[in-house]
Parts: structure tokens; C-alpha cells; sequence
């Protein structure tokens, strides 16, 4: 590819962290762990942030610590990466399938009836969710919100950063991600305490100290060397959305403004993804692909056409229509403001 979909980082200062790591800290449990813990919790303004080994973990030792259990029913967005649905039945519960907005692909509570125990509302492609309705379907139910936040790593909504407005937020630094620890990764960010001991003990083995073990746990955690990493992706961070941001922008200005997915009004998106719906996207990729130009989908289908999922029996028209019209765009801090043009020039060639 000439502009490929995603480029993969790595810097001088990335390598000298990792060196540095691996030849002077306990590669489990050093020093970098706790330092990167309080730079993300300061980062997303919450008193605690514990690091896991992907954004997976992060979901299921939420669940866990929130007390959800094989009688509980938990809703999420239909339009996901299937890890949060995943999250839900790896814990025994049982999974609630949310349709989305057409506008910007984020869950609409406003159609669910059933009582549920949990929601996890997802900020997908980066762009906060209408939390104004998730707070009140959460009040309404009496029951905890665990942001899926594993997109949305410096996002903002209503001034405060996502991962901060509930109980719990997850996060996920697989290398696709706006950062990265330069492989799987997750961090569970809250201000709660019993939540924080919880999944402190539940990703160590149920540790309740050095030598005892009072409850049934996980070896979920991050190791140093991946927390050293993160260290330096989470300096860089802000840089890294503003330019996405700005690539956003230059989108706007050169595509059809309607074709990229809006930002929510009271948010601001960090682009993990730059999501363009339009009846021509398969014409439209046919298109890049012959200029070598990569483009995805995210996602081809919804999570409730996943095979393991059909037995759930759902119908939800709104993601349904919608996988069959969007494609993602790159949109990696890298990008030239030139290769946007490029990029640009071959989508209007089949829009107009
Ligand atoms: C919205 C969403 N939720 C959950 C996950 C799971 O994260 P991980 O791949 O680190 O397990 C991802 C990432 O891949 C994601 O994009």
C-alpha cells in the first residue's frame, strides 16, 4: 500500500524505556507499573487506574468486581468490537444487544425495556456516547455504568474525560489504539475503592496479600516493560489526538461534510477511527484499494450477527444498514496533510 490503513510506531524513546525496564526493574510488579497507574489516573482525573492486560480484562474484572454473575443481564452496543459483548458472557451473564444512532454509530439506550443488572455504554471510534441517557437509563434501573473507553483515551465529555463520568471506564492499548504499550494492554480507571481492590485482587489471583488468597482470581496483569512503554505513548498522547483531530477537520474539509460521522455536541472525539457512511462504500474502497490506498470496516457485522451470537435472536435495522455503508479512513497522527488530499480526491472521484 502507498498509504496503508495503519502504520505502527516505534521511536528511540520507546526503545530506551523498554531497555531501560527489562535491564532494572522486576519485569512483573516494577516500578513503571505504579508510575504509569497514577500518570493515567491523573490523566483521566479519577483517584484510581489499574493496569490489566487488555482491554478484555479490563471489562470482565469490572463485571467481576461490580458483582455480576450468571443471573445477571448486562446491555451493551450492538456496534462494538465483539470483546464487549465477549466480556459479558465470559463472566456467565447474560448479554443485552443494543441498536445504535444512525448518525454516529454510538448506542441508543432509549429502546431497551428489559431490566438489566449493568450497562456498558461504548464511546466507539472515540466519539463520547449521549451519557446524558445512559446516566438516566442507569438511574432509572438503579444499577453501575462501566464505560467501554478502549477507543476513546483522552476523549471529553462535557469537560471531563471519558473513563472519569461513571463507575468504572476500560481501556485498551492493543497498538491500533491512540496509544499503545506497544502490545496488549488495558487499564480500569475509578474512583471507587472497593472496585479498585477488587480488580487489583481479581487480575493477581485473588490476592488479598503476599501470602493469602481469599477469593478466586485471574493473571491478568501488564507487565513493567509494557507499562515503561506506555509511560511515553501517554506523554505524547495529547499531540497524537490533536493531530488526529486536525486530520478530521482537513477530512471535513475536503469531503462531503455530511459523509464523516459528526461528533457528539456535547463531546469532543479523539478519532480512533474517522468513520465516512455513504450507499457507494464498496465502489468508494474499490476505488483506494486500486490507488493503494487502505481503508476497513468497523465492523463488517454487528455483533449480533456474529455466529455466536445469532442464537440471541436480534434484529437491530439501524447497525444493520449501517456496517453495509461505513468504512474507516486512515487517520494515524503520520498522516501527511498531502496523503488526506490524495486520500480525498479519490473518494469524491466516485461521491460525485
Ligand atoms: C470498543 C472496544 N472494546 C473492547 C476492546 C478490547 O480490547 P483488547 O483488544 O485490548 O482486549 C476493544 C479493542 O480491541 C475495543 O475497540
Amino acid at each position: 500500500m502507498v498509504i496503508p490503513f495503519f502504520k505502527q510506531e516505534f521511536t528511540q524513546e520507546m526503545e530506551e524505556a523498554a531497555l531501560g525496564s527489562l535491564r532494572n526493574e522486576l519485569y512483573v510488579g516494577g516500578e513503571s507499573i505504579k508510575k504509569f497507574e497514577e500518570e493515567f489516573a491523573e490523566f483521566i482525573g479519577t483517584k484510581y487506574a489499574i493496569s490489566v492486560s487488555s482491554g478484555n480484562s479490563a471489562l470482565q474484572l469490572s463485571l467481576l468486581a461490580l458483582n455480576i454473575s450468571e443471573k445477571s443481564k448486562v446491555v451493551t452496543s450492538t456496534n462494538s468490537f465483539i470483546a464487549s459483548a465477549n466480556a459479558i458472557r465470559m463472566v456467565n451473564a447474560h448479554p443485552i444487544l443494543a441498536d445504535i444512532n444512525p448518525h454516529d454509530g454510538n448506542i441508543n439506550i432509549k429502546n431497551t425495556k428489559e431490566d438489566v443488572n449493568a450497562i456498558i455504554p461504548v464511546h466507539i471510534y472515540g466519539n463520547p456516547c449521549d451519557f446524558e441517557s445512559i446516566k438516566e437509563f442507569s438511574e432509572i434501573q438503579k444499577i453501575p455504568i462501566i464505560e467501554d473507553a478502549c477507543q476513546a483515551h483522552g476523549a471529553i465529555y462535557k469537560g471531563k474525560k471519558v473513563g472519569s463520568i461513571s463507575d468504572v471506564g476500560c481501556f485498551s492499548f492493543y497498538p491500533t489504539k491512540n496509544m499503545t504499550v506497544g502490545g496488549d494492554g488495558g487499564m480500569i480507571t475509578t474512583n471507587n475503592e472497593e472496585i479498585a481492590n477488587g480488580v487489583k485482587a481479581l487480575r493477581d489471583n485473588g490476592r488479598k496479600s503476599k501470602t493469602e488468597f481469599d477469593r478466586l482470581g485471574f493473571t491478568m496483569r501488564l507487565n513493567t516493560v509494557s507499562a515503561a512503554i506506555g509511560r511515553i505513548q501517554l506523554k505524547h498522547l495529547n499531540e497524537k489526538n490533536a493531530r488526529r483531530q486536525e486530520i478530521a477537520s482537513l477530512y471535513r474539509k475536503k469531503l462531503n461534510q455530511d459523509c464523516i460521522l459528526p461528533e457528539n455536541k456535547d463531546g469532543k472525539s479523539v478519532y480512533h477511527q474517522i468513520v465516512v457512511h455513504h450507499e457507494k462504500r464498496d465502489k468508494i474502497r474499490e476505488e483506494l484499494t486500486n490507488n493503494e490506498i487502505g481503508s476497513a470496516i468497523h465492523y463488517v457485522k454487528p455483533i449480533h450477527l456474529e455466529s455466536i451470537y445469532l442464537k440471541y435472536q436480534y434484529h437491530l435495522p439501524n447497525s444493520e444498514k449501517f456496517s453495509k455503508e461505513i468504512m474507516s479512513l486512515p487517520s494515524y497522527p503520520s498522516l501527511t496533510d498531502d496523503e488526506v488530499y490524495i486520500i480525498s480526491e479519490c473518494i469524491n472521484k466516485i461521491i460525485n
